[in-house]
């Protein structure tokens, strides 16, 4: 299947997903949230379910779930895995699935203990009118919890090469990124660094707290664990296709839109294809060493009671 073919986000729903999360550390957010007394729990741009499936050992027993997105598709495949999973975990509760939009949410106010949702106001053109719904969807008093990044974090990645990398070759990578992301958020496509304005939507809400996730990115001979296994499986697939990150019609657009000529796009773009190539094939060789924070922002705050 091409990338035109295949829903937007499909490219990125990849097993990788799985090994976002440290299952001990949800506990713990889970526990000062008190997430096992909300009966009633919904993801808005639940995607194919990796979030849900990642909290839904920390929810209380005869939970109700609901997952909301516009991709009929990934509905789908969350269906499937999250019947498997909770066959799988001995889980009591129920999961749905429901297409609709994050601005306009199909249900009444204060219909859920607590609302979520992941990666998904980057997304948005008007991150607020989606964190608004989520807000009106929550009862009084639940919480409403956030997960964004601020992807400007993947420039660690620029330290990869060590002292001696060419600086002039960091600034390119940099420069890549900072435009593409502009673009895409000029073109009112969302903005990929939105994890950075999370207080700006979540202090008119009480009890408000900030935390990171606490998992690193580790790719390190031997590349074993199931989280390095997927990684690989992922950057070879981005080789093997020729994308680096977003597929080149689309980085061009982004990229373009964001201030940079065609020309400096078409030389940007395979320089970081061949960089790309070059790291998976040092992989291969055993030689390849990284860790990086990921930059997970989490915001959670409770409805005010007179909302
Ligand atoms: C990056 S994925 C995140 C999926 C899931 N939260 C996770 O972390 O695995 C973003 C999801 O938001 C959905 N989405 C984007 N804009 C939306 C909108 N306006 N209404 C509903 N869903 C939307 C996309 O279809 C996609 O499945």
């Amino acid at each position: 299947m091409s990338d035109r073919e295949r829903p937007h986000s499909e490219r990125y729903f990849t097993d990788s997903r799985d090994h976002w999360w440290h299952a001990d550390y949800l506990g713990l957010l889970a526990t000062r949230l008190g997430v096992a007394r909300a009966k009633t729990l919904l993801e808005v741009g639940t995607g194919q379910g990796h979030f849900a499936r990642a909290w839904a050992p920390h929810f209380g027993s005869g939970f109700s779930f609901t997952g909301l997105d516009r991709e009929e598709r990934s509905l789908e495949v969350a269906r499937e895995r999250s019947k498997a999973f909770a066959k799988e975990r001995g889980l009591s509760g129920s999961f749905s699935f429901v297409s609709g939009a994050a601005e306009a949410l199909p249900f009444p106010e204060a219909s859920f203990d607590m609302v979520f949702c992941q990666t998904l106001l980057i997304h948005l053109p008007d991150p607020g009118a989606g964190f608004d719904e989520m807000v009106r969807v929550c009862k009084p008093g639940g919480f409403i919890l956030a997960v964004e990044p601020n992807n400007l974090g993947g420039l660690q990645h620029l330290a990869v090469g060590g002292p001696e990398s060419d600086p002039s070759h960091q600034l390119r990578e940099a420069l890549y990124l900072v435009r593409c992301t502009r673009g895409k958020a000029l073109l009112g496509l969302g903005w990929n660094n939105f994890g950075i304005r999370l207080p700006s939507l979540f202090a008119k809400l009480d009890d408000v707290r900030y935390y990171q996730n606490d998992r690193a990115w580790v790719m390190a001979p031997p590349y074993a664990t199931a989280q390095e296994v997927t990684a690989l499986e992922d950057l070879q697939r981005s080789v093997d296709e020729g994308v680096y990150g977003w597929e080149r019609e689309e980085a061009r657009r982004y990229y373009t839109a964001g201030g940079g000529s065609e020309a400096e796009f078409e030389s940007d773009y395979d320089a970081l294809l061949h960089a790309q190539a070059c790291e998976l094939a040092t992989m291969r060789e055993g030689r390849y060493v990284e860790l990086a924070g990921f930059a997970g922002l989490i915001a959670a705050g409770r409805k005010p009671a007179a909302h």
